[in-house]
């Protein structure tokens, strides 16, 4: 039994999805089967994040760097997350669930991208959780794309220069409008960002488990929401100055 405070929870939590290759490859497998089995795990998480209340979920999908793989697994990995798509919209009108995507959608398949599209469109009026699909997405790219924007906006004379400031910034990314991720879980024992939510991490506390992403399911996401749950989020401030939210225990049982 793993004890959660439902009044402690992240508000943001986002997700780097490692280590579908590896389980495959443990098990004689190809590759793409552990994508298969770790859509599940995709399921599962947004399925606990809906019960439990937590407000904004992000699942690092596809990187920019992901473009490098061979093209038989990309184009396993688009099919899979068309079919999530098409299977997930009932569930996701059901249960109140807006889809939100960030990065370099154009680089996408005409079909994935239509899906995409399409979703997010179906979804946007939905008041429940929001689902964030990072695809074809890269931070340092989209730090770029806001420079560019930003400077485009000081060229017209829309804005001065020196006006430009974090919340500028903010305003250009792809994740304008949605809370910066409180915890970030990163499945597969690996201590790296690899390219995701660069801006947006910048307080956010850490999670790493050793457990490979189509292993990752509810227990071990309850696992990582408690460890949260005992961190002592300060924000540059001293212990004395940060106060904790105090709140109801409950307990949520398997
Ligand atoms: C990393 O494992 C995972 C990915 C590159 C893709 C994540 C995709 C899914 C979980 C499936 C579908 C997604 C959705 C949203 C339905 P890896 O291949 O890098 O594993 P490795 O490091 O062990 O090789």
């Amino acid at each position: 039994m793993i004890e959660i405070d439902p009044e402690r929870l992240p508000r943001h939590v986002a997700v780097i999805m490692d280590g579908n290759g590896r389980w495959a490859q443990q098990r004689g497998l190809p590759r793409l089967h552990g994508h298969r089995v770790g859509k599940e795990s995709v399921r599962a998480v947004v399925e606990a994040s809906r019960r439990l209340g937590v407000r904004y979920l992000s699942l690092y999908a596809f990187s920019t760097e992901n473009w490098r793989r061979p093209p038989r697994e990309i184009d396993g990995l688009m099919t899979l997350l068309r079919r999530y798509l098409d299977t997930e919209l009932g569930k996701m009108m059901k249960h109140q669930i807006r889809l939100l995507a960030v990065g370099s959608l154009r680089r996408l398949p005409p079909a994935v991208r239509q899906a995409l599209r399409a979703t997010i469109t179906a979804t946007k009026r939905n008041t429940g959780m929001t689902v964030v699909l990072a695809v074809s997405y890269g931070g340092r790219e989209e730090i770029a794309r806001a420079a560019r924007a930003i400077a485009r906006r000081v060229q017209r004379g829309e804005i001065a220069a020196h006006e430009v400031t974090e919340d500028t910034f903010e305003r250009h990314l792809g994740t304008v409008g949605i809370p910066d991720p409180d915890l970030l879980i990163r499945t597969s024992g690996e201590m790296r960002l690899s390219n995701f939510f660069l801006w947006q991490l910048a307080y956010t506390e850490i999670y790493v488990t050793d457990t490979l992403w189509p292993d990752f399911r509810e227990r071990e996401y309850l696992q990582a929401l408690a460890f949260f749950q005992q961190r002592q989020r300060r924000f540059g401030r001293t212990d004395q100055q940060v106060e904790m939210v105090p709140g109801a225990r409950a307990v949520l049982a398997r």
